[in-house]
């Protein structure tokens, strides 16, 4: 059964001073904690054991707002990444987590919109590495993936200050177990971090690196500067507006996708205070069991 880890640490630096006391993946999009998007991927993507990583100071945080994942079905643990020391260190803290079992990495502010095949189709037929490719309008801020006319991949390149191509490299990644010992054995780049771009290397050397481009269909949200923040907020007020649902509410997931039975839900539920995202859940339960 494939595993998930949310990495979701870092120094938070670009969105100071929203980030001096709480962590960027604690910051809201619209309504809800950061943190809640891609956890919400991973469960939809079928994955019921994720491990959360977090700096010293936030990783309390973090487990007072998400705790064990019982109330959702799922198992949260929770492990400490003393320094941002990069995201490939992840797999070495993870180690013991991680065992024999594949793995799903995604980044605690990297939020998705859409349909998640792109992601289920990976986790059921990766042997090796996936990574995913899209095409965005300035490559330059991202991990940048050139592909042949074949679709193979000639070159991963982390911020390239002239991309190869448009395709940027999303933070979500699947791997087989032995990303483990191949995080162990890199070296801190230059900018002293154990970089995910030379893991995807190290499988691309191998002949065991795929990569799939997502679909323009798919919405791949930045988060990382103010801007960025703000328009992902309105985004997610917009679809949810027209539409009547909620993007990423957790209780909604676990209750459709039978990680949780209707009584465990509305005892749940009768848990929050009362507010809309209440209102929300209490509205959608029915709705659900009509699906
Ligand atoms: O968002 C996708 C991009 O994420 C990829 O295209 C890049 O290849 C990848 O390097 C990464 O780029 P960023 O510039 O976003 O990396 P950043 O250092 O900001 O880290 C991304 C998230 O991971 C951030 O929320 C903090 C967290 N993080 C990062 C590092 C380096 C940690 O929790 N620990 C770390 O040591």
């Amino acid at each position: 059964m494939t595993k998930g880890i949310v990495l979701a640490g870092g120094s938070g630096t670009r969105l100071y001073p929203m980030t001096a006391v709480q962590s960027k993946q604690l910051q809201p999009v619209y309504d809800k904690p950061m943190i809640y998007y891609p956890l919400a991927t991973l469960m939809l993507a079928g994955i019921r054991e994720i491990l959360v990583i977090s700096t010293p100071h936030d990783t309390p945080n973090i487990e007072r707002l998400l705790g064990d994942g019982t109330q959702w079905g799922i198992t949260l643990r929770y492990a400490v990444q003393p320094e941002p020391r990069g995201i490939a260190e992840a797999f070495i803290i993870g180690a013991e987590f991680i065992g024999d079992d594949p793995v799903c990495l995604i980044l605690g502010d990297n939020l998705f919109y859409g349909k998640l095949d792109f992601l289920r189709r990976a986790i059921a037929t990766n042997d090796g590495a996936t990574i995913f490719a899209y095409r965005v309008g300035d490559p330059e801020r991202y991990g940048v993936v050139e592909f042949d006319a074949e679709g193979r991949v000639l070159s991963i390149e982390e911020k390239p200050s002239r991309p190869r191509s448009h395709y940027a490299i999303p933070g979500v990644y699947v791997f087989t177990s032995d990303v483990v010992e191949y995080a162990r054995q890199l070296q801190p780049s230059a900018r002293g971090e154990l970089e995910i771009t030379d893991l995807h290397r190290v499988y691309l050397e191998r002949g065991r690196l795929r990569a799939e481009v997502i679909g323009r269909g798919v919405a791949w949200l930045d988060t990382g500067t103010p801007e960025a923040l703000l328009e992902a907020s309105l985004f997610i007020h917009a679809i949810e507006k027209r539409q009547g649902l909620k993007i990423a509410c957790l209780e909604e997931i676990a209750l459709y996708e039978g990680l949780i039975t209707r009584d465990e839900f509305f005892i749940r539920v009768g848990q929050l205070p009362k507010c809309s995202y209440r209102d929300y859940c209490i509205r959608i339960a029915d709705e659900i069991s009509e699906r």
